[in-house]
């Protein structure tokens, strides 16, 4: 009888001890899930990244190439620029201060009507590094 009791009790507790691990368990699942988004968020915190790449294959792709890290056959590669960066080239033709270009040419137009998109951009070029 005691033994049986005893077994009752063991298994009880196991069976609580596993109740509450999975409680645990199941109260610990999301926060991984929250904890690594704000390394995803760094991007899409600049703008949206599939509107971005839309504006860079309607206006960009014809110098830099389909493929912004490789480049195009008239203007070098630009994947991961900045918005500081984007936003000097597309609205005044220039560059941040301090930044050394890839061309000392300037041959690159301006798009002022693209100012809505450029943090778009960015946020689609940061994700082709
Ligand atoms: C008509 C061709 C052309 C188009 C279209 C074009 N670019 Fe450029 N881009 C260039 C050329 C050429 C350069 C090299 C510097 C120069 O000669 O102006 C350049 C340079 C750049 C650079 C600097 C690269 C570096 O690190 O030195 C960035 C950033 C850039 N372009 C972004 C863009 C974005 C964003 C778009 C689309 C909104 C775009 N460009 C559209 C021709 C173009």
């Amino acid at each position: 009888m005691r033994i049986n009791v005893l077994v009752a009790r063991a298994s009880l507790l196991i069976l609580t001890g596993l109740a509450l691990g999975a409680l645990v368990v199941s109260a610990k699942t999301p926060a991984p899930a929250k904890s690594s988004a704000p390394a995803k968020s760094l991007a899409p915190a600049l703008g949206d990244p599939e509107r971005g790449r839309q504006a860079y294959l309607e206006t960009c792709r014809f110098c830099h190439g389909v493929n912004p890290i490789e480049g195009g056959t008239i203007a070098p590669p630009i994947g991961g620029s900045s918005l500081a960066l984007i936003q000097a080239r597309v609205m005044e033709g220039g560059y941040p201060p301090g930044y050394k270009p890839k061309r000392a040419t300037r041959n690159m137009p301006t798009f002022p009507h693209l100012k809505d998109d450029l943090p778009h951009i960015a946020a689609y070029l940061a994700q082709t590094k």
